[in-house]
């Protein structure tokens, strides 16, 4: 029985890729480390906590003391590694905190990792979850592809391009078996009310304003997560040691198209009369350091390991809205308490 850590499995895509592989693979033992920060929620895992094959443990990647322990009591066979800081707004406010987790986590991780495996690395392996914000940001034409030169702009994505590198020195001066992909904008359930669509959802359905930054001309790929969860079982499984893959939605959309299409959709479900729900829309102040646009090339994952995403956009985002409207209970969970403080410094207060 082959025994993975999965960090960062009570988040949003974590917990897409926890279910995945608690649920395909009964014969793994599936141990989902989290720290439960304001964005892992254990109601993600709902339905598939009581698995034979499933335990979660709570605790934070930046205790080095904790997950070397961690790595000596479970003797992991591999790492798929997702925990971090993931969104740019609260790096903008709190940069130390994305250092911390996102760089210090990592190498730590690594370390513990190193330490447990250095006699048989071929055996096991360290999968990194990166982000396509690490290549910078593209004007009006290009893809961004496995070997674009890094140009980080916000401290969230500085952060992740910095364990991106400690995971590549890893293998390039220890030998680790690594391998790192670097995916676009994720949706679909489970996903927090911070980012875009699911504070779009939020908003519209309690009639409150949408926020949009600068004139809504910034472009994302966007993909569906249950697509990046089964392109990071794929590449979990079959990558070569050492190699990344980008992937993608081949899905790029305005903010202010994609939120007039959110608008249509949930005048639909809520039976408003069209055009009700994008009288919501307010332009706001931009985002400081704002990329204009992300874009990806996932060709190689596409011909080397067969993967390709299958859901179109709209019919994506309809399966989301449905998702946010039936799952009220989630929904008031998560934006009780903290959030609400959140909102007021982030869009009230600015
Ligand atoms: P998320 O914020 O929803 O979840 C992050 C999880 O990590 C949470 O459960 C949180 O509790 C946990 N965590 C945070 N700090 C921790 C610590 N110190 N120790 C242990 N656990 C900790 O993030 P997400 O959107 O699911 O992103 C997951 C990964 O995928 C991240 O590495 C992110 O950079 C990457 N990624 C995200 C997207 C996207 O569109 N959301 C796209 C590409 C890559
Ligand atoms: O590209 C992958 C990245 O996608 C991941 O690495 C990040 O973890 C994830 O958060 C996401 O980053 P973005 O900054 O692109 O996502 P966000 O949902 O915050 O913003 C999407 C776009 O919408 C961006 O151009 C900013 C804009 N926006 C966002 C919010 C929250 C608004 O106009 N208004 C808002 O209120």
């Amino acid at each position: 029985m082959k025994k993975i850590l999965i960090t960062g499995g009570a988040g949003f895509i974590g917990s897409h890729v926890v279910r995945l592989f608690v649920n395909k693979y009964p014969n793994y033992q599936i141990v989902n480390l989290d720290k439960l920060t304001y964005a892992g929620n254990l109601a993600n895992l709902k339905d598939i906590e009581n698995q034979p094959n499933y335990k979660f443990i709570k605790g934070d990647i930046v205790d080095a003391a904790f997950i070397d322990q961690l790595f000596e009591e479970h003797k992991f066979d591999g790492v798929v590694h997702l925990a971090a800081e993931s969104h740019v707004d609260r790096s903008i406010t709190n940069p130390l905190e994305f250092v911390m987790t996102n760089v210090i986590g990592t190498v730590n991780l690594l370390n513990s990792a190193r330490n447990q495996w250095k006699d048989n690395f071929s055996t096991h392996r360290f999968y990194h979850v990166s982000t396509d914000e690490v290549y910078g940001s593209l004007g009006e034409t290009g893809l961004f592809t496995e070997t674009t030169g890094y140009d980080p702009h916000s401290p969230y994505s500085a952060s992740k391009a910095s364990s991106d590198h400690f995971v590549r020195a890893y293998h390039d001066t220890y030998g680790l078996n690594a391998v790192i992909s670097n995916c676009s904008n994720n949706y679909g359930s489970y996903h927090f009310p911070e980012k875009l669509i699911p504070l779009s959802i939020y908003n519209i359905k309690n009639n409150k304003s949408i926020p949009i930054y600068g004139k809504g001309e910034n472009i994302r790929d966007w993909l569906w997560v249950e697509d990046h969860a089964r392109a990071i079982d794929l590449i979990y499984h079959n990558a070569k040691a050492g190699v990344t893959y980008n992937i993608g939605g081949h899905n790029e959309w305005t903010n202010i198209d994609l939120i007039h299409l959110l608008c249509k959709i949930m005048d639909k479900k809520l039976n408003r009369v069209e055009g009700e729900s994008a009288k919501l829309i307010t332009y706001v102040k931009d985002r400081a350091g704002h990329d204009l646009r992300y874009a990806i090339d996932s060709s190689k994952l596409q011909k080397e390991l067969g993967w390709t995403p299958s859901l179109q956009f709209e019919e994506g985002l309809e399966k989301t809205v449905d998702w946010y409207l039936t799952n009220e209970e989630w929904l008031n969970n998560v934006t009780s308490g903290d959030y609400k403080k959140y909102y007021q410094q982030q869009y009230v207060k600015r």
